[in-house]
């Protein structure tokens, strides 16, 4: 079994709560799995690119460049944790990015032959931890775009097992954030054990 993780914060550990919720979330996970292989991407760390033309070209050629590569790897994982904060009702672009490369026809998803996209991926979980300076209760949930595209997106390449987490109000209620903050630990723990 082998889980994918990947990580799209630019902040150090000691100033991120996304990165110490995905770091709580590793460990309880490889205690109760130790045989299981976890890697990791670090995109800021990777300095991960933007799609370019050439990438695009090869993979609409059926050439094996960066995106095909990308997007087999990916898919020879069996489960996937993302982690993301909320950048002005997204995620970062650099996930997006990440998203470019792997959301490849023939690999991740392929066209039926009525034009219907369909999910090449299959048995597979996600899990998304997802932090937020603000709270965004119904009706903002609407434009709270951040767990929805990463919900949709796994969807539309076939992962339906999706699970996430969100801390809210960082910013907005610092104190009351760091006060609850190993409670909410916890609770991901739980989420760690059962993945
Ligand atoms: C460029 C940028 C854009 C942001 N946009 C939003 C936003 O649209 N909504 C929101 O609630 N918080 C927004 N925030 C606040 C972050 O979501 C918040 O600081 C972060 O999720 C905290 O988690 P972290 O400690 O892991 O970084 C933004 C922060 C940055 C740096």
């Amino acid at each position: 079994m082998k889980l994918l993780c990947i990580i799209s914060n630019p902040k150090p550990l000691e100033k991120s709560y996304g990165r110490r919720m995905t770091e709580v979330f590793l460990d309880e996970y490889r205690r109760n799995n130790p045989s299981h292989q976890v890697d990791v991407i670090d995109l800021y760390a990777s300095n991960y690119p933007v799609l370019n033309y050439t990438e695009i070209e090869s993979a609409r050629e059926g050439s094996k460049g960066r995106m095909v590569e990308e997007a087999e790897k990916f898919k020879s994982y069996d489960k996937y944790l993302v982690m993301a904060p909320m950048w002005n009702l997204s995620v970062p672009s650099i996930l997006k990015s990440y998203i470019d490369h792997i959301i490849v026809s023939g690999v991740t998803f392929r066209y039926t032959k009525y034009g219907i996209p369909k999910g090449l991926l299959s048995n597979k979980k996600a899990f998304y931890i997802g932090t937020r300076g603000g709270a965004y209760p119904f009706p903002a949930s609407v434009f709270a775009f951040d767990l929805k595209y990463i919900k949709f997106v796994l969807k539309f390449i076939g992962v339906r097992n999706f699970k996430s987490f969100l801390l809210e109000n960082i910013d907005k209620n610092p104190e009351k954030t760091e006060d609850s903050f190993s409670k909410k630990l916890e609770k991901l723990r739980l989420h760690a054990r059962n993945f």
